[in-house]
């Protein structure tokens, strides 16, 4: 079946990460790899080069069970030291390659893993380049007893925190998006987002910024480095 035209985009940005990282894998290499559907087009170009590495460590029990079904070895983190590349989608990407992430809730072991990864690679369509971060409402993950407290101090920071209602994340906590609410400052709100007591993890990614993006357009796929 015919990819639509923004499919084919995310599906080239997820051939050009396989390109950029195959050489520089080898029987020792553990990639990261996040979640959501341009990473799912990561993953099953991946699956071609499964001989090629050792394992990967996974931000999420959709993108563990798709690399499984592949024959992908996914390892635990804590059973890992090293991750040379993390690969992962973003909602949105400002030109300093700061991200809004969390749109499909996974954004705290996607933070965890891109820490610990030596180069996080971001992978999108163009559509997720913007001038400022904001318009895809940042999501928050919360403990939940704590959301309601979290929600109140939010709204103090200037945005608008909606409750992602039905969803639990991996973790077992709730998803606050911040709605309206633009992020000039990302480094400075991720911060003031973090000090908040029972929030476990914003899907700002300013402080660890992704390294490349890899961004599909309809000239080709275009490479920029923070
Ligand atoms: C998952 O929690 C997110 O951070 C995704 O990486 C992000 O939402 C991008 O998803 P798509 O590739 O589906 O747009």
């Amino acid at each position: 079946m015919a990819l639509s035209a923004q499919d084919q985009l995310k599906s080239d940005a997820a051939a050009a990460a396989v390109s950029l990282i195959q050489a520089q894998l080898d029987h020792d290499s553990v990639v990261g790899v996040g979640t959501g559907s341009t990473v799912n087009f990561f993953i099953d170009a991946l699956a071609d080069k499964k001989g090629h590495f050792r394992a990967a460590v996974s931000s999420s029990e959709a993108s563990t069970e798709r690399m499984r079904a592949h024959g992908i070895t996914v390892l635990d983190l804590n059973d890992v030291n090293e991750i040379d590349y993390y690969i992962d989608g973003a909602d949105e990407s400002n030109e300093h390659l700061q991200l809004i992430k969390g749109g499909g809730a996974a954004l705290t072991r996607e933070k965890i893993v891109a820490a610990v990864a030596r180069e996080f690679i971001c992978i999108a369509d163009d559509s997720k380049l913007v001038k400022v971060l904001g318009d895809f409402p940042l999501p928050v993950e919360v403990i939940p007893m704590a959301r309601s407290y979290v929600a109140r101090k939010l709204v103090a920071l200037g945005g608008v925190p909606v409750y992602r209602e039905g969803v639990v994340t991996d973790n077992g906590n709730h998803i606050l998006d911040m709605q309206n609410f633009k992020i000039p400052n990302p480094i400075e709100t991720e911060r003031s987002i973090n000090n908040i007591t029972g929030v476990v993890t914003s899907g700002l990614f300013a402080m660890r910024p992704a390294n490349v993006l890899l961004l599909g357009t309809k000239n080709g796929v275009k490479t920029q480095r923070a």
